[in-house]
């Protein structure tokens, strides 16, 4: 199974704000940068619970009929109606053999804490980073310490109009 990250982050490497908030990103995701094309190509979403609980605030539910594996040692709140959540726990290796042996063959994990976590666990094999270009100086990290080097290979980085940078890199080669 492939997993892979698709984020947009501060310059200065942050994903939300101290208060989980978004509003520093390009309203609408912005100039199109390939998401919707990534999108198509995953088959199921894992999150934390932190970025479960920012998505619930959105007008709408952004996944579609996309199965959403949830992240969480405590209880969720509920789901809107018609979205395919499932609460787990668990280690990255045991939520990626949990997920093979349902047939899933592309995940997108997305939260900060829980990159990091498959990122330690080599359990990410394909990042995708957007960099906007602002620097709000303090936020969540999309990265934190790690036990060890984890060596990447450039793969590309395409400049957009409105000064998105997006750079996209393979995992452990
Ligand atoms: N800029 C972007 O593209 C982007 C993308 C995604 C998210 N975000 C933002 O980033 C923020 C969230 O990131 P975050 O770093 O705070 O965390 P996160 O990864 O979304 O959530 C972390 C939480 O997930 C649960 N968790 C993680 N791994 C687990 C495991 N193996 N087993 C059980 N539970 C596990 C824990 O919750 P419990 O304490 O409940 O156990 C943990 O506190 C939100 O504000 C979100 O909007 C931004």
């Amino acid at each position: 199974m492939k997993a892979s990250v698709f984020v947009g982050t501060s310059l200065d490497g942050f994903i939300a704000r101290i208060d989980g908030s978004l509003d520093f990103l390009p309203p609408g995701g912005g100039e199109p940068h390939g998401y919707d094309e990534f999108m198509a190509t995953v088959d199921a979403l894992v999150i934390g619970r932190n970025t479960y609980e920012t998505v619930l605030g959105f007008d709408a539910w952004p996944y579609a009929q996309k199965p959403v594996f949830v992240l969480s040692t405590r209880p969720l709140a509920k789901p809107p109606s018609g979205a395919v959540v499932e609460h787990i726990q668990g280690t990255p290796a045991y939520v990626v053999s949990l997920l093979e042996k349902r047939g899933v063959q592309h995940i997108y994990v997305d939260g900060g804490i829980t990159i990091q976590a498959f990122l330690e666990a080599g359990l990410v094999q394909h990042l995708t980073i957007t960099r906007v270009p602002v620097l709000i100086g303090t936020g969540i990290p999309l990265f934190g310490a790690t036990t060890r080097d984890i060596p990447l290979k450039h793969i590309a980085t395409r400049q957009y109009a409105s000064g998105l940078v997006q750079s996209e890199y393979e995992v452990g080669v």
